[in-house]
């Protein structure tokens, strides 16, 4: 029995079918960066919009390949996320299941990051989420470490203010260099010196918050430094001045640093047997390198997702999807509500402060 999952929670529309031990069949993403380019930022009327040109489009395009045959689950994103965005899927997805008569699986989006390094793209089974595994998603709405403890992740961290892909964006923007930031600077960097530029990191006074994040410091300290340079925006985008590229390797190499900062703490406390890397950031060419090289000294594996895996994809919804329905939590096709922000639902830990998800114990 196969699993169609569906992704529809920001401004990439995404379709999968995953066989029923995680393999990739197909996963499909049409993109709408040309869509938003032009404002710097996703406009949400207008991803809403392509949601529900494009979303019947991809399902079609499955059916063309013989891929809705056998279905025996349908996954789709809950949120957080857009909210008109979510809606378009959770729409489409509920009808979908009800129509057939199949079960529904409502994913938490960040569910899918953390279970995505530990999928592929060769068609293989997905592998089962190590007990105590450390897995690091940031994205451009969330930087934090999560714990898988009891088949559930637990965050240890939090970002203050920005994620990190948000502070690529908006760097990349002040420089005229469009969006999304993080590809374009991720490749400018490559040819600056990252040790061209210091930059002081955060003062985090709360005792209780000693490892969470704090980025939007970074990003005026880069921004004024290209006021300063008079690169905001760049003359000539297509041929940054080598100033402008140290700027952003020292940039880039500054947000890598502090995302790695809190590992050796959180590896001394919870002894990982496995280390991994989530969300669109997790495609920074730095952060791949650093990683790898990190697990190299601490004697720990880590774990990458295949680039496709990084960025906003159904296969990862599917997968999660088929975790919860093993663990017999299924969502009411004539009941789905979306949820745009962060949420506490469902966990039983409602009140603490702590967000945890419900269990993601492997069939
Ligand atoms: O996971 P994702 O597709 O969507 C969210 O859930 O937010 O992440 C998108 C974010 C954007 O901020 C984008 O600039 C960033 O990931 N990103 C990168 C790279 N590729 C994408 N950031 C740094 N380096 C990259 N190579
Ligand atoms: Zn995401």
């Amino acid at each position: 029995m196969k699993t169609l999952a569906i992704e529809t929670s920001c401004d990439e529309t995404s379709v999968a079918v995953l066989g029923n031990r995680g393999e990739v069949l197909a996963n499909l993403v049409s993109s709408q960066v040309a869509v938003h380019a032009p404002y710097l930022g996703v406009v949400p009327e207008l991803a809403a919009r392509h949601h529900v040109e494009v979303l019947p489009r991809l399902v079609a395009a499955l059916g063309k390949q013989g891929l809705l045959a056998d279905l025996g689950l349908v996954a789709v994103t809950q949120g957080p996320g857009l909210i008109g965005s979510l809606l378009v899927g959770t729409c489409y997805a509920s009808a979908f299941a009800y129509a057939r008569g199949l079960p529904l699986s409502a994913v938490d989006h960040l569910e899918g990051h953390l279970v995505s390094p530990f999928m592929n793209l060769e068609g293989l089974p997905a592998e089962e989420i190590p007990e105590g595994t450390l897995t690091l998603v940031v994205s451009g709405g969330h930087s934090s470490y999560f714990l898988f403890s009891q088949g559930k992740g637990v965050p240890l961290n939090r970002t203050r203010d920005d994620a990190a892909g948000e502070v690529f964006d908006k760097v990349a923007a002040a420089l005229g260099l469009g969006y999304p930031g993080g590809p374009v600077v991720d490749r400018l960097a490559e040819a600056g010196d990252p040790s061209a530029f210091r930059f002081s990191p955060p003062r985090i006074k709360d005792p209780q918050g000693e490892l969470d994040f704090s980025f939007s410091g970074l990003k005026s300290a880069v921004i004024r430094q290209a006021q300063e340079l008079g690169v905001t925006p760049l003359p000539d985008p297509q041929n940054p001045p080598l100033v402008a590229l140290d700027l952003l390797a020292s940039f880039r190499a500054t947000v890598v640093e502090w995302l790695l900062q809190p590992l050796d703490v959180l590896c001394e406390r919870h002894r990982p047997p496995v280390v991994a890397v989530a969300g669109g950031v997790a495609a920074n060419r730095l952060l791949r390198q650093e990683l790898k090289r990190w697990g190299e000294r601490a004697r720990i594996p880590v774990r990458i997702p295949p680039l496709a895996l990084t960025t906003d994809n159904a296969a990862m919804i599917g997968r999660a999807g088929q975790l919860r329905g093993a663990a017999g939590l299924f969502a009411d096709p004539l009941g789905l509500e979306p949820y745009p922000r962060v949420s506490w639902k469902g966990t039983g830990e409602r009140g603490t402060g702590k967000r945890v998800f419900p269990p993601l114990t492997s069939p």
